[in-house]
């Protein structure tokens, strides 16, 4: 039995963690689960929305399964995302996004790897109001993150057998902060002769995506950017319901959806619990339960080519009981 921290998160965190940890019991997977909460409710309980014992956790256990956690807009406490990410130094965020069979979208030829840098840039959270009409958010690029998140990239393209590495910036603009970005990622691109490498501005890369996606392979981005084109790319795939993603650190990594916590659709028994599926999956791979992970992507899989039973946000009718229970029968 492998230990790992799970946080089921707010909004309709619970309901899809319930899914997912349901379905991994019903496949076998030897995992003891620690529970942690974090969010809105455990910050008028404990003070803080992310508790000193959530990353205690993490630290022990290595791995983590975390749901989404509602950040308040405007006001209220920093994201217990950004925070959790910062301190256990989770500097790559990594996000494939593939085209599933069954699911319909405009491209069926979409296969990219999201890499965002996932510690600096304009999520440092350094901000001040300057005067009551002004405001001020600074952003923050080194040498070492943009340094060792392009390796990531690299190292992951070799591998997992891609062929091309693009740098994505606004370095015609910022050129100070996404200029040492690019000349980070030219410096480690001569490292890695096997691999080709390209350069792109973020602007045309969201039209070039839109356009042909699969010109692109393995997309290596400072943290806003990422953030904001890994949305994006969750749209060429079948939207948010089934886009995945990790954060991975030295010592540590944090399996989570792309999406947020869906407050809208809260307590609806609506939610679509594949993006925290196929979280689920990488990390039992991560942790060399494959063939378990195996088993859950075919049941998954089988489930969404059929088109039977799958929620609202892939067309269907399902509720998120009945689309677990599918997928377990199809185990
Ligand atoms: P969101 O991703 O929660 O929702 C955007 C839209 O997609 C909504 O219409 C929602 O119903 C739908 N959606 C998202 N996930 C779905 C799923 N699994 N099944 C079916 N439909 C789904 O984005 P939003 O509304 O911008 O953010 C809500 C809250 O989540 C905010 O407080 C935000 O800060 C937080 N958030 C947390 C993240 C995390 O914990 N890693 C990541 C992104 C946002």
């Amino acid at each position: 039995m492998q230990k790992i921290t799970l946080i089921p998160g707010d909004g309709i965190g619970p309901e899809i963690t319930n899914s997912v940890t349901e379905i991994l019991k019903a496949a076998g997977a030897e995992i003891e689960w620690e529970v942690q909460t974090a969010g809105a409710d455990v910050a008028e309980v404990e003070g803080s929305p992310l508790p000193d014992r959530v990353i205690e956790s993490i630290k022990k256990n290595k791995v983590a399964l975390k749901a989404p956690v509602t950040t308040p807009i405007g006001k209220g406490f920093r994201s217990v995302n950004v925070a959790l990410r910062k301190s256990l130094d989770l500097y790559s965020n990594l996000r494939p996004c593939k085209n599933i069979d069954g699911i319909k979208t405009r491209f069926d030829n979409v296969d990219l790897v999201i890499v965002r840098e996932n510690t600096e840039d304009l999520y440092a959270g350094i901000e001040r109001q300057i005067d009551a009409d002004t405001a001020e958010s600074i952003k923050i690029i080194t040498r070492k993150a943009s340094t060792r998140i392009v390796e990531f990239a690299f190292d992951y393209a070799i591998k997992n057998n891609r062929k091309l590495v693009t740098a994505v910036s606004k370095a015609n603009i910022c050129k100070l902060s996404d200029g040492l970005f690019l000349e980070c990622a030219r410096e480690v691109s001569k490292k890695y002769p096997q691999i080709e490498y390209k350069e792109i501005l973020v602007d045309n890369l969201c039209m070039q995506l839109v356009q042909k996606p699969e010109q692109f392979d393995v997309l290596v981005l400072p943290n806003l950017y990422g953030d904001i084109v890994s949305d994006l790319c969750a749209g060429l795939i079948g939207g948010l319901g089934v886009a995945q993603g990790a954060n991975i650190g030295l010592d540590a990594a944090v399996f989570e959806p792309v999406h947020g916590s869906a407050p809208d659709i809260k307590g609806q028994n609506k939610a679509n619990p594949t993006a925290l599926l196929l979280s689920a999956i990488e990390m039992l791979k991560y942790i060399e339960q494959r063939k378990v992970a195996e088993k859950v992507e075919k049941a998954l899989y089988k489930t969404l080519k059929e088109q039977k039973v799958v929620t609202a946000d892939l067309g269907g009718t399902a509720t998120t009981t009945e689309f677990t229970k599918e997928v377990i029968s199809n185990l």
